[in-house]
């Protein structure tokens, strides 16, 4: 059988993460989304843990289990996300480690979270097999990831209006399906293969409040690898067409008082190494 190896999706997001624009737009706009899984993150982790947050990113997940008496360790390939993190949170603990190959040894960890952050890794089943390696036997596994179109309003009014207004030539590398963890059925069959009892998986309800119809396709391209690509290959009257159509689509859709209530829900998993 052929294994994917995605080169060029790798590319796409290892130059992503490692841009100023992308990087900072993250932070400062997409994750007020990722930020409310937090607390449902954090509820969920057993207690005094020895804990790996994979895919730290910022470290938002990574402080918020440090100030809640866990012993924690943030990973993440990106050197912009880090100088974030470590910025923000001089007292955690952060490291540079790809997931496909994490720098630990085996039965290190109670505990390894990926918040957001398994979808961008083109080779999923080699990172489940080192997140196992490094758990204790036993050991607990949770994750988070975005909803796709057929429940999450946003990536509905993203993706059809890409798709009503974009140049057909502009295609993303191909990639693991981005929202495949957010169905039952696939993340139990891609966890189980790797060695993982699913135990939970609930939604959550995340969202961001936007000061203009407009600032919806200001985030995607801005704040997110996949969706800045998207949009910055596009010919221009395409790029316009498209950012339009969001905001009116956002206008019809998300009205709420002065602004706009943009929901774009998670599915948290929760597992266990068997
Ligand atoms: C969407 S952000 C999530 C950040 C944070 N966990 C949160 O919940 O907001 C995805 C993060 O995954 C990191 N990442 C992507 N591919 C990675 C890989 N192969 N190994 C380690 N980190 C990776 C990126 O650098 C980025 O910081």
């Amino acid at each position: 059988m052929k294994v994917a190896t995605y080169e060029g999706f790798a590319e796409l997001e290892t130059k992503g993460w490692s841009d100023d624009t992308i990087s900072s737009g993250y932070v400062t706009m997409f994750s007020e989304a990722s930020d409310m899984a937090i607390p449902s993150i954090v509820s969920q982790v057993g207690s005094n843990s020895r804990v790996l947050d994979i895919c730290c990113g910022q470290g938002n997940v990574t402080e918020a289990l440090a100030n809640t008496g866990h012993t924690v360790t943030g990973a993440d390939f990106s050197a912009k996300m880090l100088a974030h993190a470590r910025e923000r949170f001089p007292s955690v603990d952060f490291i540079e480690a790809d997931a496909q190959d994490l720098p630990f040894e085996e039965g290190s960890f109670d505990g390894v979270v990926c918040s957001f952050g398994l979808m961008h890794v083109p080779d999923q089943p080699q990172a489940l097999s080192e997140i196992r390696r490094v758990l204790k036997p036993n050991g607990q596994f949770i994750m988070t990831s975005w909803c796709g179109p057929d429940v999450s309003p946003v990536f509905q009014v993203f993706y059809s209006s890409v798709q009503e207004h974009g140049d057909p030539s502009v295609t993303m590398p191909d990639s693991p399906n981005f929202h495949q963890f957010a169905n039952e059925e696939a993340a139990m069959s891609i966890l189980s293969d790797a060695g993982f009892d699913v135990e939970t998986q609930q939604q959550i309800d995340c969202f961001w409040i936007l000061d203009s119809p407009e600032a919806l396709a200001e985030i995607f391209q801005k704040g997110a690898p996949r969706g800045g690509y998207l949009l910055s290959q596009q010919p221009e009257a395409n790029n316009l067409a498209i950012k339009a159509a969001v905001a009116e689509k956002v206008r019809e859709r998300f009205g709420h008082g002065d602004k706009w209530k943009a929901p774009l829900p998670a599915s948290l998993i929760v597992a266990r190494a068997n």
